[in-house]
């Protein structure tokens, strides 16, 4: 196994599986887990701002008994002060892990490649994966075998959408994406997806067309504008709107079940009808962000499922 996930590709469905099984023993019996990162740190270092992620990684660390450093870029952006390889070889040193929010994937190959602790991605510009483990134990949680699924997304083809991608045809869930033209999911990392679905019989579909969600059990979303896009939600409106995951469009596809990573914009990519209705199991994502993490920290960290 390697030591690090960054693509979330490192894992395999045997793996991911164990994976989100583990992570559903730290929630159901937390007390069994509050030493098993006893003595350990773990830095969290953020390029860009969060809510979710920066609170389930140190209160998640914390539950554990490890300790939580958070570094922004207040005291000297990565490459700025010093090369993204010397923050690496510094936090080695000390730390035995370290999760980063970074702009470009390709920062976090250049920790990975200097750290010899584990590098965990928590969102970049082409993958969000701990937010894909957190989404697939709420669908597991929601529907048991997630094999057996059909998951829609609606929106930007983005890293959350990616990583959506890429684990749902890990587990054999078929996955549909649903984008406007020119806002599709990376054309290589769809490749690698089908390749992977194929072996683990799901499907892959890309269109444009809503119909294309008809029939999901699950439906899911995210903003039109990613952090670092300099696009205002209202300027997207135009594009985007024909894929708003409202109550007549989940109406349509009969799907029992709404996601959303959030932070999520009410009016515009969800309504506040559908984000508060019976369907969403949006809050439960959220709250599994910190399981799924936890069980990440420790089979990385502690070697716990392999
Ligand atoms: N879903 C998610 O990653 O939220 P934050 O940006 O608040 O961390
Ligand atoms: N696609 C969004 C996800 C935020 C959690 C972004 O990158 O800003």
């Amino acid at each position: 196994m390697s030591s690090h996930f960054i693509t979330g590709l490192e894992f395999d469905k045997s793996q991911i599986l164990k994976l989100l099984a583990l992570a559903s023993d730290i929630k159901q019996q937390p007390q069994e887990f509050a030493h098993a990162l006893a003595g350990k740190s773990v830095v969290t270092l953020f390029e860009k701002p969060s809510l979710r992620t920066r609170l389930s990684f140190d209160i998640g660390i914390n539950k554990l008994g490890g300790h939580a450093v958070y570094l922004d870029q207040q005291n000297g952006a990565m490459g700025s002060r010093e090369s993204v390889q010397d923050f690496a070889l510094n936090i080695a040193t000390w730390a035995d892990a370290l999760v980063a929010r970074v702009s470009s994937h390709h920062t976090l190959e250049v920790l990975a490649e200097y750290s010899d602790i584990p590098v965990v991605n928590s969102l970049c510009d082409l993958y969000h994966p701990c937010q894909a483990l957190a989404d697939f134990l709420t669908l597991q949680e929601v529907f048991g075998d997630v094999s057996q699924i059909k998951l829609a997304y609606l929106g930007e083809g983005n890293n959350v959408c990616q990583s959506l991608l890429l684990l749902a045809a890990t587990l054999g869930a078929d996955f549909v994406a649903v984008c406007p033209k020119g806002h599709s999911p990376d054309a290589q990392i769809v490749k690698q997806a089908e390749q992977i679905a194929a072996v683990n019989g799901a499907s892959v579909l890309i269109s444009d067309r809503i119909e294309a969600a008809a029939g999901a059990n699950a439906l899911y979303t995210d903003t039109w504008v990613s952090m670092g896009s300099d696009t205002s939600l209202e300027q997207a409106k135009a594009t985007f709107m024909p894929y708003q995951l409202n109550q007549t469009l989940l109406d349509q596809t009969g799907a029992s079940t709404v996601l959303h990573c959030q932070p999520a914009h009410r009016g515009y990519e969800i309504t506040s009808e559908v984000m508060d209705g019976p369907k969403a199991r949006i809050l439960q994502q959220a709250e599994n962000r910190m399981h799924a993490q936890n069980a990440l920290l420790l089979a990385l960290m502690n070697k716990q499922i392999v």
